[in-house]
């Protein structure tokens, strides 16, 4: 049976730094790369050789196709790594219904989704990690559906994980702050938008696996994530909201 590694996101700032560092284990046989976009998914296959390119958008017919792939290999899922993620930033009535429907999609129902595809493959010793947010730690206005989304994916990988405790397999949320990568806008009106605390993708990788093979159910990477869940935790919801609206609106229209 083939032992395989399947990352979403794979051609993103995130995903990329997650089939590099898996590259540096042995274990996988495949390391089965989602993403939607041909030139990047090329420059990724450079990489190694075990990397098998799986060209799917997650928001139309993706998870199909890795349904099909599971049914058709029958291998040993080692690893699924749910990375794959949109946001939108602005107010929540100037979105398109479309893009609701786009986040609540890649960002809850595709990994659920690829977890309950994924678990009959799985054997003691596997992995899941969830990429959710440190977004999760509050509702977030002008982020809300992404934050809302990003809260979703971190009860469920707290409480699937807990079921899966008795099978040994690990479920870890990762809750980074601000990552150095493509999805951030980097101006805003003219003006550079300084993030606090930005860490990079490399670091937030290497945390979350790590953490994961400790089996660890939450990851949170950097101080920024770190003091942001405790003071969410002791601070009051409206006031904490308060304070991120007066943050963000220098950078919505
Ligand atoms: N950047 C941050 O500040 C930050 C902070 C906390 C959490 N996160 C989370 O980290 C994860 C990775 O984000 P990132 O920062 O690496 O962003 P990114 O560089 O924009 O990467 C996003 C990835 O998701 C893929 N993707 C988007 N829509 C897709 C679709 N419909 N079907 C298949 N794949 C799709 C993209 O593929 P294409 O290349 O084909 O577009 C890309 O590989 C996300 O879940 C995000 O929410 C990010």
């Amino acid at each position: 049976m083939k032992k395989i590694a399947i990352i979403t996101g794979a051609t993103g700032g995130l995903g990329r730094e997650f089939v590099k560092r898996i590259c540096e284990d042995k274990e996988p046989d495949e390391i089965w790369a989602v993403g939607r976009n041909r030139e990047k998914m090329t420059a990724l296959v450079n990489i190694d050789e075990r990397i098998v390119p799986v060209e799917a958008d997650l928001a139309v017919n993706g998870t199909e196709i890795l349904r099909q792939l599971l049914s058709e290999n029958e291998p040993d899922v080692r690893m699924l790594i749910n990375n794959a993620g949109t946001a939108y930033m602005g107010h929540f009535d100037k979105m398109d219904p479309s893009q609701v429907e786009s986040i609540c999609r890649l960002n809850c129902s595709v990994p659920s989704v690829l977890m309950s595809y994924a678990l009959p493959y799985m054997h003691e010793g596997a992995k899941i990690i969830n990429i959710s947010s440190a977004s999760s730690f509050q509702p977030n206005p002008y982020l809300a559906m992404y934050s809302a989304s990003k809260v979703y994916l971190r009860n469920l990988s707290r409480a699937v994980g807990a079921e899966l405790k008795s099978r040994k397999i690990t479920v870890t949320c990762v809750c980074p702050g601000w990552i150095d990568t493509e999805m951030l806008p980097r101006e805003y009106d003219g003006k550079r938008i300084h993030y606090p605390g930005m860490i990079s993708a490399e670091s937030v990788a290497r945390k979350a696996l790590r953490d994961s093979s400790r089996g660890r159910s939450m990851s949170v990477p950097g101080f920024f994530a770190k003091y942001f869940r405790i003071y969410s935790k002791i601070t009051p919801t409206d006031i904490v909201m308060k304070q991120w609206m007066m943050i963000m609106k220098k950078h919505i229209s």
